[in-house]
């Protein structure tokens, strides 16, 4: 028997820039993505950009060493290359087709994100965009007429081009100021339709990745990353106390990008440097946020990158009263610390450390760990004692379409078995878990590698990396098997 509370929240999430498409529709605005190309688990993404001499270039995108935009640059979508999110699986213009399928499988939640570049093009305009307004309003009804409860991101790695362009992004202090103003913007347009709020996707990984990345982060990354940490901290803070005056029963989650750190070894020194991982990459966040203030060990961190953040005493009492209601986070795979010489590496786009012999990865170097996900759920519950959500867990993996157009999947069944298993098991041990959201519900394109083929959906969307195919949306059999799972509320997970 599993231990599912009765009004358990299940359903899948998906993220605007990877689903939508339509990138230059109803005067939407360019975003980071609309600027950078495919790649794969060898190779990078790119972003594209006009030189101050006119000339095109890239530099390799998404936490790869080195890569920044040249002075003088501008940004810009150049005509031989594919750009995988501009077209994405066009949920922009397939909503209700897809929300259907949602609905039929059972969902009683779906977490999307809202594109900032459609309210506010360019970021710092002083009227919303009407059609991106009524874009989203359209969305969160057909939810609504199946039942299903909305979990929105406010923000899901989209910050409007512009604004990175002419303000150089969230290391600026006014992105603050735009992001409450389009937060406050959405909050009041949807009072009645939407009631959980999430701040910022994965908003740690900031920080962890310049750790992660090989530790190829200079002070000054470290400066520049925990300033905008600090940024997005108080815009988050200042959103949730604005958020409560516009409907006192709107929900707040932040949402963390949750990998369990194992010391590899029993050497204490390996102990000790696992913990470190937890506080720099986890806690640091999650303390700001549910507790409202920087944890004990933050000093520390600063101090080991001469790092000097300004932050100012109304910040301090924005992070004390801006707290979020609940603690939501992303969980795929657990990594392996050490301070010994590492022999067997773990090789894979954002994997890292030492291999785990216990364990088994996917074609992407991610770890299958499903008790590292329980790990977590009561580690942190233990720490902060709110209601957890699980708002993206799932497994890319490369699909075969048979003949007859059916797709076996049960490598992405067994995944999900034994993560829905681990959350039981935690729930039995006094986890609070009110809801689970699985990536992709749909096909999307993948954020790490832009690829397609990365697939991680209970529905197959026929498109492959280079832009080809009808976008035609099948079920998979795991479509059927999780529908049984709501259906039995995690009883029958056969
Ligand atoms: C999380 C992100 O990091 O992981 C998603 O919130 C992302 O946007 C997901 O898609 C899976 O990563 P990837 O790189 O396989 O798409």
């Amino acid at each position: 028997m599993t231990q599912f509370p009765k009004n358990f929240l299940w359903g899948g999430a998906i993220a605007a820039n990877q689903a939508e498409g339509a990138y230059n529709v109803d005067g939407r605005g360019l975003v980071q993505t609309d600027v950078t190309t495919g790649g794969s688990v060898n190779s990078p993404r790119y972003t594209t950009y006009i030189d101050k001499d006119g000339k095109p270039g890239k530099y390799a995108s998404m936490g790869h060493a080195g890569g920044h935009l040249p002075e003088g640059a501008k940004y810009a979508v150049l005509e031989d290359h594919y750009y995988p999110n501009h077209q994405a699986v066009d949920f922009y213009h397939r909503y209700k087709e897809d929300i259907k399928l949602f609905a039929e499988m059972g969902y009683s939640v779906f977490r999307l994100s809202i594109s900032w570049a459609r309210i506010f093009p360019n970021g710092d305009e002083t009227e919303p965009n009407q059609a991106g307004l009524d874009f989203y309003r359209s969305v969160f009804e057909e939810c609504r007429q199946y039942g299903i409860e909305p979990l929105v991101s406010i923000w899901h790695f989209d910050t409007p081009l512009a604004l990175e362009q002419n303000y150089g992004g969230w290391k600026n202090r006014k992105l603050v100021d735009f992001y409450v103003k389009y937060a406050e913007t959405i909050m009041k347009e949807y009072k009645d339709l939407v009631k959980y709020w999430l701040t910022f996707n994965e908003i740690n990984n900031t920080t962890m990745f310049l750790d992660m990345m090989g530790g190829h982060g200079t002070d000054a990354d470290y400066q520049e990353g925990y300033q905008v940490l600090h940024n997005q901290f108080v815009a988050s803070a200042k959103t949730v106390r604005l958020g409560k005056t516009i409907n006192p029963d709107f929900v707040f989650g932040n949402m963390i990008c949750g990998i369990t750190f194992y010391p590899a070894t029993c050497d204490p020194a390996d102990i000790l440097a696992a913990e470190r991982k937890w506080q720099s990459g986890i806690y640091y966040c999650g303390d700001v946020q549910v507790k409202g203030a920087y944890g004990t060990y933050a000093k520390k961190l600063w101090a080991e990158h001469n790092v000097e953040l300004e932050i100012t005493e109304e910040d301090l009492d924005d992070l004390k009263n801006g707290t979020v209601d609940i603690y939501t986070f992303s969980y795929y795979m657990s990594n392996n610390v050490t301070t010994h010489e590492i022999t067997d590496k773990v090789a894979g786009n954002f994997s890292a450390g030492a291999r785990n012999p216990y364990l088994t990865y996917s074609d992407w170097g991610w770890a299958h760990d499903a008790t590292g996900l329980q790990y977590y759920l009561e580690k942190i519950y233990d720490r902060y004692q709110v209601p957890l959500m699980v708002v993206e867990n799932g497994l890319g993996a490369f699909d075969t379409v048979e003949a007859g157009g059916s797709i076996h999947d049960d490598y992405r069944i067994d995944y999900h078995r034994a993560h829905i298993k681990a959350m039981s098991d935690a729930i039995a041990n006094g986890v609070d878990l009110i809801a689970y959201t699985t990536w992709g519900c749909i096909d999307i394109v993948s954020a790490g590698t832009g690829e397609m083929r990365k697939r991680y959906g209970f529905i197959y969307v026929d498109m492959d990396d280079a832009g080809n195919g009808t976008l035609e949306r099948t079920p998979k059999d795991s479509f059927y098997w999780y529908q049984k799972v709501i259906a039995s509320n995690g009883q029958d997970l056969e």
